[in-house]
């Protein structure tokens, strides 16, 4: 398609566009002679040149559209709201123009122009702007009735969605365009925007700068709120995937609507205060926050972290002290910027009067002090968005340059031609654009191959200035040339404050997270490790077990060593080992009343020769205790039981035999009588002895077959290590005890039987009461062990073999002691038989 044959499709579009009726009438080609400007629309600044370029800004921010009812060709769109800013970034462009047109080294002998428009930061009037901008000012003057247009190259737009209607309307005339303030990274696709180009980073870098702050400053838990076009729905979009995978989650979205409405900015408002999220993420222009922030402030929230976009977070509207409350502390991430070392004094240079075209400033007389009225207009301190305008205008001019510079015969076009000096193609221009690289204040400019330029950020907090005011304040950087992990640096010494804003606070070693359902990753419950199991990190995600022999610390922050557990010389050790050897002495004490008194009665008849067996074998059974007490040993264990059961076997024996004797005793009517002889002394010993016999060979198979052993048992209480003798044979074990339980009952029964027997010294009636206790004992015994843990059944054990012991010294000693120590006048056999005078 050639340039000329666009022309009439280029009027068309301005005829549906503000004349919907005159619309269907396509004028024919042979109307291309009577060459007709649908409407009139008059740029805000013209400078003749030999190139000429275009440049587009919104110098108004506000529309008011005319009646569109279709019955009469519509007025033009009014615009309203001058922005002081947008009229700075045009002085810019002027100003860089005239620069290169000064200039000897760019550009010599060649000569710059400008047709400047206001867009109105609307679509529609942008689109306007935009075929203006390829029209000639009048029928005269258009390229249509007078030849090729001249213009090269266009400097716009300020909104990405205004760039995207742009673009679409210079892409079939191939003329590049060069937009300071559109970051949009939709823009970033050359197959739809192959002409754009752009000075200042694609979105893609921010959004990742962005999740880069969220995640340093663990602000995990955050809102996110945009305009409703192009720039915050795509940044939003892109903020979204680089979170992502990391530890921040989305409170809540929300999208201040395109046209004012109270309503639904209540209901965002409402949101903001009830969320939990202190830190809110906002993608949007100036212009678009205004009313949304005049509500919020009338609606007094504080407290709230704003994160801002580049488009907002060097906006010197908002640098009012009213605001400070609402906007202090904002953080984000602002355009590079430059120093212009003419902007000031030319911007000073500016009056009304020298302008005929009275659409710039209507409501001026040229008397007023631009420093107070307009301060964002005067804010040249550090422009950022102008100095984009100004890289722009320089690129043209370099790229100009190097195409004049053209050698004939070595040209990068077909037949290594150049571009014609006096017919130059902006595509052509668009060649040397995409190659240039040159330096402008110490920062190298050029354009990848989509267009995009170097991912550079400054990091801005806003701070309180001395007047209440509110400064930006460099507090880091970000470069998306350097390696991942490197590309932000903040210096966090120099921020304001930095809040918290978290679902739910992090989860302390110790405890892992617990994620709630249905609700974001972000929101979670801590829940305290199981014992055995240690968390070692902040917001574990699992707790670990404590490897073999090691348990948990009571804050299950590590892993410690378990306890050894067995029965030691601790109070109840000492306590026990004490009795043991009280009760031993005590036995050793009665033996000694007994041999000393061994001619008197009492011991004579109660057979004496058994009674010291007696006393000899408790004395084994109280030091048997002892044997419990202490680390087990293969030794100690396998002494415990043995000696214990060996030592009772012995005393139950001699009990046995005692108890048979008395009952012979009794039941023979005569004496001298069989029964008696075969209850001799002799006799006595080998029914001792054989009974002991079979304990002693129990034992000794249990000893050679399975003797118990010591133990680590862990099953128990899993966080100690008990040691403990295990028995080895559970059979000889009960085998054992249950010797001795037999023992026990005959001993018992025989005794029962014999307590009857007249006299006044009945010994059986105080065997019977001591194998009352001793069964009793063991019978609380058994629950008691098997219920007790680890080194208390030791205890246990020990303290039924003392208890058992102590029984049965008291029973059958304490009384015979008495009468031998304090009542000798009845120490006399006619007393013992009974026989004594009533
Ligand atoms: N970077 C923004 C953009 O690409 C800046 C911007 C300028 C803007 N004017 C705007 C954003 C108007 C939203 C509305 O669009």
């Amino acid at each position: 398609m050639t340039l000329l044959a666009l022309y009439p499709l280029l009027y068309s579009v301005l005829t549906i566009t503000y004349n919907p009726l005159s619309s269907f009438t396509f004028p024919p080609p042979s109307a291309a002679k009577v060459c007709m400007l649908q409407n009139s629309f008059q740029p805000g600044f013209v400078a003749k040149g030999d190139y000429i370029i275009g440049g587009i800004f919104p110098i108004h921010y506000n529309q008011e559209m005319p009646d569109l009812n279709s019955t009469y060709r519509p007025l033009p769109v009014k615009c309203n709201g001058f922005d002081p800013r947008a009229f700075r970034w045009a002085q810019t462009m002027r100003l860089a123009v005239e620069e290169i047109n000064q200039s000897t080294d760019l550009l010599p002998n060649h000569t710059l122009g400008y047709k400047i428009f206001d867009s109105c930061a609307y679509p529609l009037t942008g689109q306007r702007a935009a075929l203006a901008v390829l029209n000639g000012l009048n029928e005269a003057n258009s390229p249509m009735c007078s030849g090729a247009s001249r213009l090269l190259a266009v400097i716009g737009e300020s909104g990405s969605a205004l760039s995207m209607v742009l673009s679409r309307i210079l892409q079939p005339f191939r003329i590049p365009m060069i937009s300071y303030f559109s970051s949009c990274a939709c823009l970033s696709d050359r197959r739809k925007f192959p002409t754009f180009f752009r000075v200042i980073p694609s979105d893609d870098y921010q959004v990742k700068a962005i999740a880069q702050l969220l995640v340093r400053f663990n602000w995990t838990w955050v809102g996110v709120v945009r305009g409703d076009r192009e720039y915050g729905r795509s940044a939003v979009e892109g903020l979204l995937r680089e979170l992502k995978g990391t530890k921040v989650c989305v409170a809540y979205q929300a999208i201040i609507p395109l046209l004012y409405n109270h309503q639904k900015t209540l209901q965002i408002i409402q949101v903001m205060r009830s969320s939990s999220a202190k830190v809110v993420v906002l993608f949007s222009s100036e212009g678009e926050m205004k009313p949304f922030l005049r509500d919020y402030m009338m609606q007094n929230i504080t407290g709230i972290q704003w994160v801002a976009s580049e488009a907002w977070v060097t906006a010197s509207v908002f640098t009012g002290s009213e605001y400070y409350p609402y906007l202090g502390g904002t953080i984000g991430f602002g355009i590079r910027k430059g120093h212009i070392s003419r902007l000031s004094d030319y911007l000073q240079t500016i009056n009304p009067h020298t302008y005929t075209n009275d659409l710039m400033f209507p409501p001026c007389s040229g008397q007023e002090s631009l420093l107070e009225q307009h301060s964002a207009y005067m804010n040249t301190s550090s422009p950022r968005v102008a100095y984009n305008v100004y890289k722009a205008v320089y690129a043209i001019a370099h790229s100009l340059h190097n195409l004049l510079l053209c050698q004939p015969g070595s040209g990068p076009f077909q037949n290594n031609s150049c571009a014609q000096i006096n017919n130059i193609q902006p595509w052509q221009l668009q060649y040397y654009l995409q190659e240039v690289t040159f330096n402008i204040g110490g920062e190298e400019v050029n354009f990848d191959l989509k267009g995009d330029s170097v991912p550079y950020y400054d990091i801005i907090n806003w701070q309180r200035g001395t007047s209440g005011n509110t400064e930006f304040v460099n507090v880091g950087l970000f470069d998306g040339t350097k390696s991942a992990g490197e590309e932000l640096v903040i210096q966090e010494d120099r921020i304001m404050w930095v809040p918290v804003s978290v679902c739910s606070a992090s989860c302390h070693p110790g405890s892992r997270k617990a994620v709630r359902l249905r609700e974001p990753v972000c929101c979670f419950d801590c829940v305290p490790c199981d014992s055995g199991k240690i968390s070692n990190q902040t917001n574990s995600i699992e707790c670990t077990f404590c490897p073999e022999d090691f348990w948990s610390n009571k804050d299950r922050t590590a892993c410690i060593p378990k306890k050894v557990e067995f029965l030691t010389y601790d109070a109840l050790g000492i306590a026990l080992t004490v009795t043991s050897v009280v009760g031993a002495c005590l036995t050793i004490a009665v033996f000694t009343v007994f041999f000393c008194h061994r001619n008197t009665a009492i011991v004579r008849v109660n057979n004496s020769e058994l009674s010291y067996f007696i006393l000899f074998a408790l004395t084994l059974c109280f030091l048997c205790a002892l044997v419990f007490i202490g680390e087990p040993t293969s030794w100690s264990c396998m002494l415990r039981h043995t000696a214990f059961s060996i030592t009772f076997s012995l005393c139950f024996s001699c009990i046995l035999g005692k108890t048979l004797v008395v009952l012979a005793a009794f039941t023979a009517t005569r004496p001298g009588d069989n029964i008696m002889k075969w209850l001799g002394p002799k006799q006595q010993r080998v029914i001792i002895f054989s009974s002991t016999l079979v304990q002693v060979v129990i034992c000794t198979a249990w000893l050679i077959d399975a003797p118990p052993f010591p133990s680590r048992n862990t099953q128990y209480e899993r966080s100690k290590i008990i040691l403990e003798c295990s028995v080895g044979s559970s059979l000889a074990f009960w085998c054992v005890l249950g010797y001795i339980g037999l023992q026990a009952c005959l001993c018992f029964i025989l005794a029962f039987l014999a307590r009857k027997l007249p006299g006044n010294f009945n010994e059986a009636k105080f065997i019977t009461f001591s194998m009352l206790i001793f069964c009793a004992v063991w019978l609380a015994f058994i629950p008691a062990y098997i219920s007790s843990p680890g080194k208390y059944a030791d205890a246990v054990e020990s303290f039924a073999i003392l208890a058992s012991s102590f029984g049965l010294l008291f029973c059958m000693f304490a009384p015979k002691c008495y009468i031998i120590l304090l009542k000798p006048e009845k120490n006399t056999k006619q007393h013992l038989m009974g026989k004594e005078n009533k």
